[in-house]
């Protein structure tokens, strides 16, 4: 096996991590552990393992998944979680699992396929619009294929940013409601922008797992994410110890300071910075890029950038990565080789400040300008 390494003088504008925003962040984060350590017994916070998330843990990511759905779930329906990946796992693993199904957008979160191959199930892509998932495309793949599950991502989908409109969800979550097709909702996109329509999730909320993480909107390895589940019922069952693992548990510490972060409301404050930071760095891409193919918002972390005919995106990759940037072909985000359109993908939160992006922006400029 060979293994590839970036050399360190390559600036990554591949990956898709939240800007740093150490001015309102390191002083809310040193004092939520302040906070966490004065107010309990350590050995009290560590010395047992929390499957679901402690009592306090659980109301508290019920407090934070409120600001998406129309009410607050109960507190009873939430697994708080290390992370987006570890809930995909255990529910990938106990909704879809070997030999089975599962729908997902035709260009989507790659580490899915590779769960696909680790688990052993297949993936039927659907087809795409502007919006995101055609219902007619997943209709068709309902009826034929029998998906045990359909792995949305509604809100800034990556890579292609698109969102889907309420009246899109309301179809959506018909069609699962109707071909009993559980829906794994990835929202970790959302809370950047302030007018993100609510979660696919609300429109059928009896079938879907809503996950919320937060490690595109506060810090990128905070590593906690909050799922919410048909039931209290199904809450217990899909995360219990009777698995015999408890890898997706969330160090409770972690825990612990990210409910300090939501009842303080420093996660308004920290999730506004970073809002305002992308905002100014979508400015300098749609000033310096300036064409009316970008598919991007103000308020969303990556840009999808589709590129004329004559400039195939493997090349246009090599020729950025000659000036020393890395960026992402579309075909990276191709389920099971679906067709890939001739676009880019490229982060905007990793460079580590404005000087670092303004040089990676500069590079992929230069490139489509040709
Ligand atoms: C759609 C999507 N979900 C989840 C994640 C990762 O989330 P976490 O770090 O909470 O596992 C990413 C990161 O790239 C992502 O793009």
């Amino acid at each position: 096996m060979t293994l590839s390494f970036r050399p360190s003088d390559v600036l990554n504008m591949s990956g898709n991590l939240p800007p740093k925003v150490p001015h309102v962040f390191d002083d809310a984060y040193r004092a939520a552990v302040q906070h966490v350590m004065s107010s309990c017994e350590p050995s009290h916070l560590i010395g047992a393992h929390q499957f679901r998330g402690s009592e306090r843990d659980r109301a508290l990511g019920a407090r934070f998944v409120g600001r998406r759905m129309p009410e607050s779930p109960a507190a009873d329906r939430v697994v708080v979680a290390n992370g987006t990946q570890s809930i995909l796992m255990m529910l990938l693993a106990g909704i879809v699992g070997p030999n089975r199904r599962l729908a997902i957008e035709a260009l989507s979160y790659p580490t899915v396929q590779t769960f696909a191959q680790h688990l052993g199930f297949e993936l039927s892509p659907v087809a795409m619009d502007g919006e995101g998932a055609v219902p007619e495309a997943l209709e068709a793949i309902c009826r034929t294929e029998r998906p045990a599950a359909y792995y949305a991502m509604p809100t800034i989908q990556n890579p292609t940013t698109g969102t889907m409109s309420v009246e899109r969800r309301k179809a959506i979550a018909e069609i699962c409601r109707r071909y009993e097709v559980a829906i794994i909702e990835d929202d970790i996109y959302s809370l950047l922008p302030k007018d993100a329509p609510p979660p696919l999730s609300s429109f059928a909320p009896e079938i879907s797992w809503y996950v919320l993480g937060t490690a595109k909107s506060l810090s990128a390895a905070l590593k906690i994410a909050y799922v919410v589940a048909p039931s209290a019922e199904a809450a217990a069952e899909r995360f219990w110890p009777g698995v015999r693992a408890t890898y997706w548990m969330c160090a409770p510490m972690n825990g612990a300071i990210v409910s300090s972060l939501i009842e303080t409301g420093a996660v308004e404050d920290i999730i506004e910075a970073v809002r305002a930071e992308t905002r100014v760095r979508q400015a300098m891409v749609s000033e310096s890029v300036s064409s009316p193919d970008l598919r991007s918002r103000p308020d969303c972390l990556h840009v999808f950038l589709p590129l004329p005919a004559d400039r195939p995106a493997k090349d246009f990759v090599a020729r950025v990565r000659a000036l020393g940037v890395d960026v992402s072909p579309a075909s990276t985000y191709a389920m099971n080789d679906s067709p890939a359109p001739n676009a880019i993908r490229f982060g905007t939160g990793t460079p580590r400040d404005r000087a670092a992006f303004e040089r990676g922006l500069a590079a992929i400029t230069k490139v489509y300008r040709g």
